[in-house]
């Protein structure tokens, strides 16, 4: 399946070929997003066709959804499930307390409650996604499109007096468009650079009206499985 792969894809597809090993028969399988999840998506599907696993999975984006499909898992919603035994997803940066940054690819909303609703989180991750302190990643934030300007002007103003170094936010933009993300909401990114207490931040941010969500997942991920460009795979 893996074929010829570039290091990172090789390190992504590793870390999703150790994480799948915690799936087991019967199991409601919370589904992330981005490429390295969709290795995962891919490990299961060949596991559900070649292996008879048998598996239910809530994925945590619309392209999520299809790709589970196309490989042969039966797809429920999270309401369908009720509650997780486990969530396989990718992350933008970690760190050492599992602290995650995620939102990169515009699904921090659902792939939040999924992976709150679950038992177990497990990060999968290339090595270069693993830093000391969190935020050399733009930090997103799911904003409501009304009055998103105004909510952006609150963000900003809310990081005064926290231990972050930038406090610009950019909308992200999908060509002359904005972003618009599966719940038709908005995605301020934040340059803070570096990010003190994440946990406060995050409280911080979701007081914010038009703040739906934003991409720090707190006391959330249980386990890291960290994939190397040759192969290796750190648990
Ligand atoms: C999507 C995410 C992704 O998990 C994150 O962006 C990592 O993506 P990739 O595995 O493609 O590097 O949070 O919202």
């Amino acid at each position: 399946m893996s074929g010829e792969l570039s290091p990172i894809d090789k390190a992504k597809f590793a870390a999703a070929k150790r994480a799948v090993d915690y799936v087991e028969d019967g199991m409601r399988v919370g589904l992330g997003t981005g490429s390295t999840a969709a290795w995962m998506v891919r490990c299961l599907g060949e596991m559900v066709r070649e292996d008879g696993l048998k598996i239910r999975g809530v994925p945590t984006s619309t392209r999520t959804a299809e790709l589970a499909r196309q490989v042969g898992i039966e797809v429920i919603s999270l309401d369908e499930a009720k509650w997780l035994d486990l969530t396989i997803d990718g992350a933008d940066e970690f760190d050492a307390d599992l602290n995650l940054i995620k939102g990169g690819g515009g699904a921090l909303l659902q792939e939040k409650i999924v992976a709150t609703a679950s038992d177990q989180m497990i990060v999968i991750a290339d090595a270069a996604k693993e830093v000391t302190q969190l935020g050399a990643f733009p930090l997103p934030v799911e904003v409501i499109p009304f009055g998103w300007q105004t909510t952006k002007a609150l963000v900003e103003e809310a990081l005064v007096g926290l231990d972050v170094m930038g406090r610009d936010g950019s909308l992200r933009m999908n060509g002359e468009a904005p972003f618009v993300t599966d719940e038709s909401n908005y995605i301020v990114d934040l340059h803070l650079n570096r990010i003190k207490n994440p946990r406060q931040l995050a409280l911080v941010l979701n007081q914010i009206p038009g703040v739906v969500e934003n991409g720090l997942f707190i006391d959330i991920c249980d386990i890291a499985v960290v994939g190397h460009g040759d192969g290796k795979v750190e648990v």
